[in-house]
């Protein structure tokens, strides 16, 4: 029994003495690689995302001095930021941006996959155009509109037109809605980053407010006056704030029907469809597409329904 005990208690000793801080070290040794490479993940990320903000988007320029610049109300213009898509310099302020910064990429990859370049794009509750200057650079469209309530928005889009001497293509008109937009219009792709939460109960943030959803069901009340036949509609809306089922039977009644619901970028395709993202380099690209896949955004794509005579054939 003696025996026994002694040797347990010496094989205990050892056990403390060489065992126990061996498994310590080498426990903290892959600890630290652990730490270590989360670091660098870290490091790598950030990179990724300074440059991309940075080198790509230019978020961190210095505004241009607009000295002796004047509205037309003939207070100081605003010192605007400047993006480049192709030849098109878009002017904009920081305040105006709701997303579309970034989202303009997907749009441009979107309409070139699904559908394909149209005569006249009208841009809803545009902000600074993002989407729709891209969409004219990029020669996805011969002629833009664009509107949006907020003037400081229309203000920023004048700019861009003037800057870029677009007169004889882009309009711009300042519009609760489609309250203000001309009976005449016609167009075949309308596209937008409209106000995402629809729940909201007042307008606290004009960016992403829409209280009682009223910006998305005036908007399809009266959209279908300005389409065109065979005229189409692409919003990128917010997952965390409404699904294609808040406004399908809305379209519907108002004559338009759902094309399909482009879902968020999932997992595994985060890094796929590089090709198609033409003009951007590698960190705009993983930002952009990282930035889609944690906002859980979703694109509804309504097409305006034809209405078909009894025993005629759809063409
Ligand atoms: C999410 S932001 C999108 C801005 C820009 N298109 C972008 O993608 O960055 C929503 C825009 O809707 C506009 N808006 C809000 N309520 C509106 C209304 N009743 N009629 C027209 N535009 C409206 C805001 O001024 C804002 O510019």
């Amino acid at each position: 029994m003696k025996t026994l005990l002694r040797f347990l208690s010496k094989m205990l000793l050892i056990y403390g003495i060489i065992v126990v801080p061996y498994l310590l070290v080498s426990f903290s040794i892959w600890f630290i690689f652990f730490m270590l490479a989360m670091l660098i993940l870290a490091v790598a990320l950030l990179v990724v995302i300074v440059m991309a903000l940075g080198t790509e988007l230019k978020v961190f320029q210095r505004r241009p001095s607009n000295e002796g610049k004047k509205n037309a109300d003939g207070k100081d213009a605003p010192r605007y930021l400047k993006i480049h898509y192709k030849n098109i310099e878009v002017s904009y302020l920081w305040s105006l941006n709701g997303g579309g910064l970034i989202f303009t990429y997907e749009f441009d990859r979107v309409v070139s996959r699904k559908i394909g370049k149209v005569n006249h794009v009208f841009e809803y509750c545009a902000g600074p155009g993002f989407i729709g200057f891209n969409l004219l650079a990029n020669n996805l469209c011969d002629r833009l509109t664009l509107s949006d309530v907020n003037p400081k928005a229309v203000e920023a889009i004048r700019e861009t037109i003037r800057n870029n001497h677009l007169e004889d293509k882009v309009t711009v008109v300042q519009s609760d809605c489609l309250d203000a937009i001309p009976e005449h219009e016609q167009w075949d792709l309308v596209v937008g980053n409209p106000p995402w939460d629809v729940s909201a109960k007042t307008q606290k943030n004009i960016i992403l407010s829409d209280p009682q959803g009223r910006v998305h069901e005036k908007f399809f009340r009266d959209i279908r006056k300005f389409l065109k036949p065979g005229g189409s509609i692409l919003f990128i809306e917010g997952r965390e704030f409404s699904n294609a089922r808040c406004f399908k039977d809305l379209a519907r009644n108002n004559g338009l029907e759902l094309g399909g619901v482009l879902k968020s970028v999932p997992f595994l395709e985060i890094f796929k469809h590089r090709e198609e993202y033409r003009g951007i380099r590698a960190p705009l690209f993983i930002f952009l597409r990282v930035s889609l896949f944690f906002r859980e955004t979703y694109f509804l794509w309504f097409k305006r329904k034809e209405v078909v005579a009894v025993g005629a054939q759809p063409v």
